[in-house]
């Protein structure tokens, strides 16, 4: 063999993986190979790859005969959509995607390149956890990669796709990254198995009703998006990548806009004249922003607050909105969780925001408050504070007590506030105001109900309108709803050039 054949052969050998028997086993779990999603992810041809010839150094066990170029992780980078991006894609074929020491190094190297030239890292995860062979150096080379997942958070964005199985600790470095991505009946997620389950709790659970895509888009939460098969898990990987900048110093990338007509008369049909009487949100952000870009993020958690990326007039944009069409859009544990997240990867990454409000405040009841929506409350509130991107709100209809402020007020930093007419902005609903501060009256009256319905059509006029706020300069403006897409591309682009810095300090301290 001329060493020109040597380099081919070795390249045909490492491209091969774990053979073919395993490459068919991996197909007929309706799972792609390492490097078949790779293919789907990247624009053809821009693959680089690093590390091919990487072998484990293990000789426990028989190891040092088992060999695999490449130990079970491709690593590289390319482009998608003609930006830069780093990828890892674990292989299954060779010992399960297991983490060894060296398929750790090869992530780390990778991560590190990212973290240095500024592009985003993404994950297509499939692995049967750490390298049962090689023990505690397999530990080690996680706890690797954990670090500089913390390192790079903020700096870089971290996209983590789940494939197959990812559970022990090894779910810890998804975790620390940007957005998650699972798929349906072929991935799962969870730090202890159906297993060890049963023999802790008793509790008898399959590995899909404990981990799997579902479960997690909609009962934990921890994972953003569920997709029905991996070409799908991909195809939000590179939607979600259009939304983002490379880096921390960057801007998102600007999509053509042409300005149109920017009237949309529907949006003063779509909220109804009873004030109680639900609506869909995503039908308001759907007239407001540019048309079918609306991309929602954690769609089937926590449905009372929406999260997710648009743009307006091309430019990206983080939408953060009560949703009035499930439990009236009130502010709870998870959705204050849900949408502090959001916010915070949204300002870290130069994305400005668009807040949509109808709230009718806090959740009540023990279950809230000994779980602590206090501290998780004051996650929302802390995340829009704390926030320096150009910050948007628009009062649609309700905007009650604390959760007024904390829902972007300009109190807490929003530069621009808009208000439908129809919006109502007090501490609390008329009803419940007249009762307090109208006790006596209404108790010694002829007729209590009469007086209280009285009271509160008084507490009503005064309060449930946006011009108290706006005589304050709360609210900047009360506009005709048809013209809020208007207003807010002009908005938009007046703060395109917004400075607004943080006292100096080494890092805030989120209720966490
Ligand atoms: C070495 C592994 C492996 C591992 C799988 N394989 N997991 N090799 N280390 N962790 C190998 C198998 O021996 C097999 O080799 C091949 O991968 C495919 O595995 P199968 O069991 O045949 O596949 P499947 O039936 O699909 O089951 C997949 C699986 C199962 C559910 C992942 O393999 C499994 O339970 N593996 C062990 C998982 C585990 O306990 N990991 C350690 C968790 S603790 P051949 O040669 O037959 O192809 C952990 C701590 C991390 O990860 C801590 C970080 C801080």
């Amino acid at each position: 063999m001329t060493k020109l054949e040597t380099l081919q052969h070795k390249i045909d050998e490492a491209k091969q993986g774990g053979g073919l028997k395993r490459i068919e086993s991996q197909h007929k779990k309706g799972k792609l190979t390492a490097r078949e999603r790779i293919d789907i992810l990247l624009d053809p041809g821009s693959f680089e790859e690093i590390g091919m010839f990487v072998t484990h150094r293990s000789t426990d066990f028989g190891m040092e005969k088992e060999q695999y170029l490449g130990d079970g992780v491709v690593t590289g980078y390319g482009t998608v959509n003609g930006r830069l991006v780093y990828v890892f894609s674990q292989d299954f074929t060779v010992f399960g995607g297991s983490l060894s020491e060296t398929h750790a190094e090869k992530i780390c190297k990778l991560m590190d390149l990212a973290i240095e030239n500024g592009a985003p890292v993404i994950g297509l995860n499939d692995s049967g956890g750490a390298r049962i062979q090689e023990g505690v150096v397999s530990l080690g080379g996680y706890a690797d990669i954990f670090y500089r997942n913390t390192r790079a958070s903020g700096v870089i964005p971290q996209l983590s796709a789940i494939m197959g199985p990812c559970a022990g600790g090894a779910v810890y470095s998804p975790a620390i990254t940007d957005f998650i991505l699972m798929v349906e009946h072929t991935s799962y997620m969870f730090v202890t198995g159906p297993n060890v389950v049963k023999t802790v709790t008793h509790e008898e659970v399959s590995s899909e009703e404990l981990g799997g895509a579902d479960t997690h888009a909609s009962k934990s939460g921890v994972t953003h998006f569920a997709c029905a098969n991996e070409v799908e898990c991909i195809d939000h990987l590179k939607k979600l990548l259009s939304y983002m900048p490379q880096n921390c110093e960057d801007e998102a990338p600007i999509y053509p806009y042409e300005a149109g007509n920017e009237l949309r008369e529907n949006l003063n049909k779509l909220i109804p004249e009873n004030s109680n009487q639900p609506y869909d949100m995503r039908e308001i952000i759907a007239e407001v922003c540019d048309e079918e870009s609306f991309l929602e993020v954690h769609k089937n958690y926590a449905e009372n607050i929406l999260v997710g990326f648009a743009r307006i007039g091309g430019r990206s944009i983080g939408v953060v909105a009560n949703q009035p069409a499930s439990m009236a859009g009130v502010l709870d544990i998870n959705s204050s969780k849900k949408g502090a997240r959001f916010v915070r990867f949204c300002d870290a990454f130069n994305i400005p925001l668009l807040v949509l409000v109808d709230v009718p405040g806090f959740l009540p009841g023990t279950d809230q408050e000994w779980n602590g929506i206090i501290t998780n409350g004051a996650k929302l509130l802390y995340a829009f504070c704390e926030a320096t991107v150009p910050k948007i709100t628009v009062i649609t209809r309700k905007a009650y007590g604390g959760a007024y402020d904390v829902m972007n007020s300009k109190h807490i930093g929003a530069d621009f506030n808009f208000a439908f007419p129809n919006s109502e902005i007090a501490v609390m609903g008329s009803k419940g105001a007249a009762e307090i501060i109208f006790k006596k009256e209404i108790d010694s009256a002829e007729d209590p109900i009469a007086k209280l319905q009285e009271k509160d059509a008084e507490y009503a006029a005064k309060f449930a309108n946006p011009y108290g706020a706006a005589a304050r300069g709360f609210i900047d403006e009360v506009i005709n709803p048809a013209d809020t897409r208007m207003k807010l591309i002009k908005a938009f682009t007046m703060l395109q050039n917004k400075v607004c810095n943080m006292p100096r300090k080494k890092h805030g301290n989120i209720p966490l």
